[in-house]
């Protein structure tokens, strides 16, 4: 099960690149500037449509190119499955089986990847959007009706929003309210019913890793004493004058506690690492006691920034997950995982095996 084979054209520095995957563990090796963080951008392309580096994709084609292609080959308990996706600066194609998919959420339905890479303390760090987005990566592969209500509330909220912004009359923006009330309630509940789950598991593994108990707290976007129907009624007049609507769960925060403070402005920067390493591999823990089928986990660079003892102790987390593991390093003889049943090395965009 997971990715068996990657073929990467003309993506960032990777003209050409293909490359058989273990089904457990492949090491890609590399100097700076290789091309090792573009080989899993590649790859976590394939499973979300989208780069963990930039919100452009077209910042992804090779200069000079007009496009980029990731071709994937998955094992999954049906069979060979093939995805590709093709980006050029006006649009994505994504493709399954050889024929072109409904959207992306459907590649991404096949397709479980996570990623800690280097950057993922900004996973604390930042504001809520970035929180959001991993919440919702989760409930959307543990609860499949999620992106049907998701897809109906951007409808919705896209509806109302442009009603406001026209000035439309108070009962043509509430119009759109029933809408986004029912399919608010249904993304909130399976919100809240996922960072439970999810808190249970990632708990014992904050403890391990910080020494800290952990709290992760699901805040809705509308005030906890109203429902979102009466909120949305409330905020109506303010709504109005800013041409935008302020409550409902595209507002919502996943609110990261340590220690009892809020853990953006408690611990460091190495910690925060730890903390946001924690809850992705916590979310895959969850998704593998769900489901058959075997996530990949992209590790970019795990050495940067750990001290030995934190980097071993993220490693054994790791290692106790059935998920597929993809790991990039600058030495090529890390051996912390183990012995890889795939290496290579990368330089100046070129593997070598
Ligand atoms: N659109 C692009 N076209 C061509 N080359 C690009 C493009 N975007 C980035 N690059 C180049 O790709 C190279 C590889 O970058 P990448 O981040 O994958 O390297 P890396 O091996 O992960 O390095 P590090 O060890 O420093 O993290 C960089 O030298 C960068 O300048
Ligand atoms: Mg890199």
């Amino acid at each position: 099960m997971g990715l068996r084979r990657i073929q990467v054209t003309d993506l960032r520095c990777l003209r050409a690149v293909a490359l058989d995957v273990d089904s457990r563990y492949t090491l890609i090796s590399g100097p700076n500037g290789s091309g090792k963080t573009s080989v899993l951008e590649a790859i976590y392309f394939l499973g979300r449509g989208r780069s963990f580096r930039t919100h452009r994709p077209a910042r992804l084609i090779r200069s000079g190119c007009e496009r980029f292609i990731v071709f994937g080959e998955l094992d999954t308990s049906g069979g060979l499955l093939a995805l590709g996706i093709e980006v050029t600066p006006e649009r994505l194609r994504a493709r399954i089986a050889g024929r072109d998919a409904a959207s992306v959420a459907e590649l991404a339905s096949h397709f479980p990847v996570q990623i800690i890479d280097p950057d993922i303390h900004q996973l604390i760090e930042m504001g809520p959007a970035i929180r959001r987005r991993l919440m919702d990566w989760g409930v959307f592969h543990v609860e499949p009706p999620f992106l049907s209500a998701w897809q109906r509330y951007r409808q919705a909220l896209a509806q109302r929003n442009a009603a406001l912004r026209q000035r439309q009359p108070p009962t043509l923006v509430g119009a759109w309210d029933p809408d986004l009330v029912r399919t608010g309630e249904e993304i909130h509940d399976a919100r809240l019913r996922y960072v439970a789950r999810l808190e249970t598991i990632a708990q014992p593994i904050v403890e391990r890793l910080l020494g800290v108990p952990l709290e992760l707290r699901y805040r809705s976007g509308w005030p906890a004493e109203l429902t979102l129907n009466e909120a949305l009624r409330m905020h109506l007049t303010t709504d109005r004058e800013r041409g935008v609507t302020q409550v409902g769960p595209h507002r919502a925060e996943l609110v990261v506690r340590v220690d009892g403070a809020l853990a953006r402005e408690h611990v460091s920067r190495g910690q925060q690492k730890l903390l946001a390493a924690s809850l992705a591999i916590a979310q895959l823990k969850l998704l593998e006691s769900l489901s058959p089928e075997q996530p990949t986990l992209l590790l970019d660079d795990p050495a940067a920034e750990l001290d030995t003892r934190h980097l071993a102790g993220l490693i054994d987390e790791v290692r106790a997950l059935r998920a597929q593991l993809i790991v990039t390093t600058l030495e090529p003889d890390f051996s912390a995982l183990g012995e890889p049943g795939r290496k290579c090395s990368l330089h100046h965009g070129t593997l070598h095996f």
